[in-house]
């Protein structure tokens, strides 16, 4: 039986996108359902266009407590095992993400894509972050999420370059690019190794 997977996401939901259009070639995972926080998401839109059902959970005006207690109640109803966040802007509690410990990959079954190569550039503005810097690259990376922000175990990295002639939005969209091809590679790659039951084959 597929393990039920959903998305989190709070704006543009370029990579929620991305992860939608192949979400039919995937034998083990069953994307079914997309969680916005934010009212005003263009990600909910995805529902037009997507066979995937939207759910906004608004976080205004609630604690994190709260808040995440309305998202466990729906993802517990909808029997999700897999959350993949794509954008999604607010940190996870230790306690939600117990919920969704697992044993045998000996993570919590949470997934983000970060556009820094971390532990460099971690939390908000990552792309302004590693524009800003003295570096001559950055990259993407794709990670468990635990309870430190952006520090979970890393699954893949890609790297890209920054030219000198690069303004912000070069980069960004170099960046973006990258994103977009990554995080279909990873869910295509996780869905073998549900397959094989070999956790460790997502790290290769
Ligand atoms: C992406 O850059 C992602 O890496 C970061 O937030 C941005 C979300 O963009 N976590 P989108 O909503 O997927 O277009």
């Amino acid at each position: 039986m597929k393990q039920k997977a959903a998305i989190l996401a709070s704006g543009r939901g370029s990579n929620a996108q991305k992860i939608l259009e192949i979400k039919d070639s995937l034998v083990n995972i069953d994307i079914s359902l997309l969680i916005s926080n934010r009212q005003k998401a263009a990600c909910l839109n995805l529902e037009k266009e997507y066979d995937i059902q939207t759910l906004l959970i608004s976080s205004k005006n609630l604690s994190q407590q709260e808040h995440e207690r309305l998202l466990l109640k729906k993802l517990k109803e909808h029997n999700i095992s897999w959350i993949f966040l794509a954008g999604y802007m607010k940190i996870l509690s230790s306690y939600f993400l117990s919920n969704f410990y697992d044993q045998a990959w000996k993570q919590n079954k949470v997934i983000n894509i970060h556009p820094s190569l971390l532990p460099k550039f971690k939390g908000l503005n990552a792309y302004q972050q590693a524009f800003a810097s003295n570096d001559d690259h950055s990259g993407i990376t794709i990670h468990f999420v635990n309870s430190d922000v952006d520090s979970g175990r890393i699954i893949t990295q890609k790297k890209f370059a920054k030219d000198k002639k690069d303004s912000l939005d070069d980069f960004i969209q170099k960046g973006l690019k990258i994103e977009h091809t990554l995080y279909p590679q990873v869910l295509k790659q996780l869905d073998q190794a549900l397959n094989s039951q070999r956790p460790e084959e997502l790290f290769k």
